[in-house]
């Protein structure tokens, strides 16, 4: 029987099931990559329009990835994001000053936490890069501590980027969440 998708090559026959070739299966999961890495979804999960192009990192599991600035770290991360959303993960990409300074906008207008907090606690792989850029406020360190909780007490996948080793974060993001990244985190070093 020939292929129902190409009518060319011939259907192949798996433990008694008949299944459209190899050829248009190949082009199929192709296609299905293809569409998941679009600019349009690499857009909405958050990762900035000038890191589109990063090749995919193929690296599983929570990571903390650190390193100097411009030693490639936004890179790397968005590689993994795409390795992630190529095999059909959900992901969110944030810069951590910037989503909770959104967040924090929101806060002085009672919009629920909470709800604008909810797809990076629940996506598959949340990717957080550059935390630590400066010493963090108490709310900072707070509002990360419940991200970063939430993450581990269910085994989620978190990638997190910064610029120096877990020991220099302590100052910056508080020893609760350095001990959760501690223990979630295979460590990279960038330098
Ligand atoms: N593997 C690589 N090979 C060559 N160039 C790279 C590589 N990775 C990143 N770059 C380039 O290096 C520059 C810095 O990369 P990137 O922004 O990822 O670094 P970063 O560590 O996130 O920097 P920052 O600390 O400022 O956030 C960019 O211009 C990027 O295109
Ligand atoms: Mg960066
Ligand atoms: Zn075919």
């Amino acid at each position: 029987m020939k292929c129902p998708v190409c009518h060319t090559n011939e259907a192949r026959l798996e433990s008694g099931i008949l299944l459209i070739c190899l050829d248009c299966e190949t082009r199929m999961n192709d296609d299905v990559v293809q569409l998941r890495l679009s600019k349009t979804n690499l857009e909405h999960i958050g990762i900035p329009p000038q890191y589109h192009d990063a090749p995919i990192q193929e690296v599983r599991g929570s990571n903390y990835v650190y390193g100097n600035p411009g030693t490639g770290k936004t890179t790397y991360v968005v590689g993994i994001a795409k390795f992630y959303m190529s095999i059909g993960a959900s992901v969110q990409f944030m810069n951590v000053m910037e989503v909770l300074a959104e967040l924090r906008s929101l806060v002085f207008k009672n919009v629920a936490e909470y709800d604008f907090l909810y797809k990076y606690l629940v996506a598959d792989v949340l990717v957080m890069d550059d935390v630590g850029v400066r010493k963090n406020s108490e709310w900072h360190e707070q509002t990360l501590y419940l991200i970063l909780n939430h993450r581990l007490n269910h085994g989620l996948v978190t990638v997190v980027t910064g610029n120096t080793n877990l020991d220099g974060m302590v100052g910056k993001l508080g020893e609760r969440c350095v001990s959760r990244l501690e223990r979630m985190c295979n460590l990279v070093c960038l330098n």
